[in-house]
């Protein structure tokens, strides 16, 4: 038996680092496990990931993103995930279509219906076995992703902008949080559209709370995954 593992969540919630610390744990516990992330994990997914990502790109269009996003997952999982659970292994996987439907579906106003179809067609109808959700309210993510970013191009080391973020706030004029509350409503929108897809499917989600330490949530997060382990043969 194979295990495919995603996290979610909204920006700032440390899902990164979090699904790194979970493959390692499994690694380290003979398990065959691998990390991923979406967008990107091949190198078609992450040229693709480079144009999907690129702040120059203003006008593109929401049908245009979320094409896109199911193209860079179409190839992830055709070149990578497909093939690893098909050897039994693990895949952890740092977001997966149900970032579409939070993103582009509650975020961006895209039909869900067509969402659901779309991403069909795209991964063959492969979804995960469990799915982590690392829940954070909008303001405390938001500042987070700032401070890090903020503390990454200090280090000269920013490789990508970030897309539905506010750029950093030169002057405080108005045109600036007139534009930060649109983003933060949008935000709100994905998290509430990610608490409601939870709802719906919550034998699927492991909801946790981001704003505990972080060895404490690391902690939590493997024993939520330990019933789905029973069915994976270690190394
Ligand atoms: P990234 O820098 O990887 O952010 P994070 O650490 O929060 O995952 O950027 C990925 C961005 O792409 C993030 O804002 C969520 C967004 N996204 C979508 O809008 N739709 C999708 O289907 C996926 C996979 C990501």
């Amino acid at each position: 038996m194979s295990l495919f593992v995603t996290f979610e969540g909204p920006e700032g919630s440390g899902k990164s680092t979090q699904a790194r610390y979970l493959k390692e744990y499994l690694q380290n516990a003979g398990y065959p496990a691998i990390l991923t992330r979406e967008p990107g994990g091949t190198p078609i997914s992450d040229a693709v990931r480079r144009l999907v990502l690129d702040g120059q790109w203003t006008s593109m269009e929401p049908t245009t993103e979320t094409l896109l996003f199911a193209a860079a997952r179409a190839q992830l999982v055709g070149e990578v995930i497909m093939p690893y659970l098909n050897l039994g292994g693990i895949v952890v996987c740092d977001r997966y279509a149900d970032s579409t439907y939070a993103y582009q579906g509650y975020g961006l106003g895209r039909n869900l219906t067509e969402l659901r179809e779309i991403t069909r067609f795209a991964t063959g109808g492969l979804q995960p076995d469990l799915t982590i959700y690392l829940d954070l309210p909008v303001d405390e993510g938001l500042s987070r992703k700032q401070r890090q970013r903020d503390e990454t191009r200090e280090l000269n080391q920013l490789a990508l902008p970030l897309p539905h973020l506010p750029p950093p706030q030169p002057s405080q004029s108005e045109h600036w949080n007139r534009l930060d509350a649109r983003e933060v409503a949008y935000h709100e929108r994905v998290r509430n559209g990610y608490l409601e897809m939870i709802a719906a499917d919550p034998d699927r989600w492991q909801v946790l709370d981001a704003r505990v330490d972080r060895e404490v949530l690391t902690t939590q997060i493997i024993a939520a995954i330990q019933p789905a382990l029973a069915t994976i043969k270690p190394l």
